[in-house]
């Protein structure tokens, strides 16, 4: 199976958790796309949904499909989210942002009372970081947030170059929301939370890529077939 087809087949199965009426959460990302391409097809056929998207890309795609839509101020509780990830771990932290939508992906994921995470399964690692953790950040001061990240990081035993994300053109990568991103490859996070808080208290810091207690269940696909992951209770 190509990445591709195990892309496909993880939406595939997330597409079985969606019933009648529901109000969903529209990820971002290749593997996101699939699913809501999966979802065109339902509602071609019938299926009533509403949905808010995390992204204008996905928004596209979807106005495309003619999949109705809403959004949080409309509808803000959603039953379930179903997007992708950059990477997880046993514990489904995850890592979010590669496209550039973590901060919507993660207001409409809070927003709903279930996300499931759809990836193929080289996403799944034993510890976060080899992947850029993306931090989106107000373009106000952003050298200051810069070396403020990159000091508080530190303090929770992560470094690594950090990088503001461009554009092919050269230019600042902005988010949907007027934001930047600086991607930090730290290459290891040995404390996620001990991080996400670290970055919470820099003003500049709108939000990180560490979504953490946040996914329900995770449908990873391989080879040979799909694998389920379940968010730890935490009760
Ligand atoms: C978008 O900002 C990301 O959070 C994506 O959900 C993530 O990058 C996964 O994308 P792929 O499915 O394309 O790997």
């Amino acid at each position: 199976m190509t990445l591709d087809e195990q892309k496909q087949s993880a939406a595939a199965r997330a597409i079985e958790f969606v019933e009648d009426g529901m109000k969903l959460g529209l990820g971002t990302g290749s593997t996101a796309e699939k699913f809501v391409n999966l979802l065109g097809e339902r509602v071609k056929d019938g299926l009533n949904v509403l949905c808010v998207p995390t992204s204008e890309a996905t928004r596209a795609q979807a106005e495309n499909l003619a999949i109705p839509l809403t959004n949080l101020d409309a509808q803000p509780y959603l039953d379930l989210t179903v997007d992708g990830a950059d990477e997880l771990d046993d514990k489904l932290r995850l890592i979010k942002g590669g496209g550039g939508a973590l901060l919507r992906e993660k207001i409409v994921a809070m927003a709903s009372d279930r996300m499931i995470v759809i990836a193929d399964a080289s996403k799944h690692v034993e510890m976060l970081g080899r992947f850029p953790l993306p931090v989106e950040i107000v373009s106000f001061g952003a050298a200051a947030t810069r070396l403020m990240v990159e000091e508080l990081a530190e303090s929770a035993d992560c470094t690594g170059n950090i990088v503001m994300r461009q554009n092919s053109d050269g230019k600042h990568f902005v988010t949907d929301s007027g934001n930047y991103i600086l991607d930090c490859a730290f290459g290891r996070i040995p404390d996620p939370e001990m991080l996400a808080d670290a970055l919470s208290i820099i003003p500049g810091v709108v939000d990180s890529g560490l979504f953490l207690d946040i996914a329900d269940l995770a449908l990873l696909a391989n080879e040979d077939g799909i694998t389920v992951l379940e968010a730890p209770d935490v009760d």
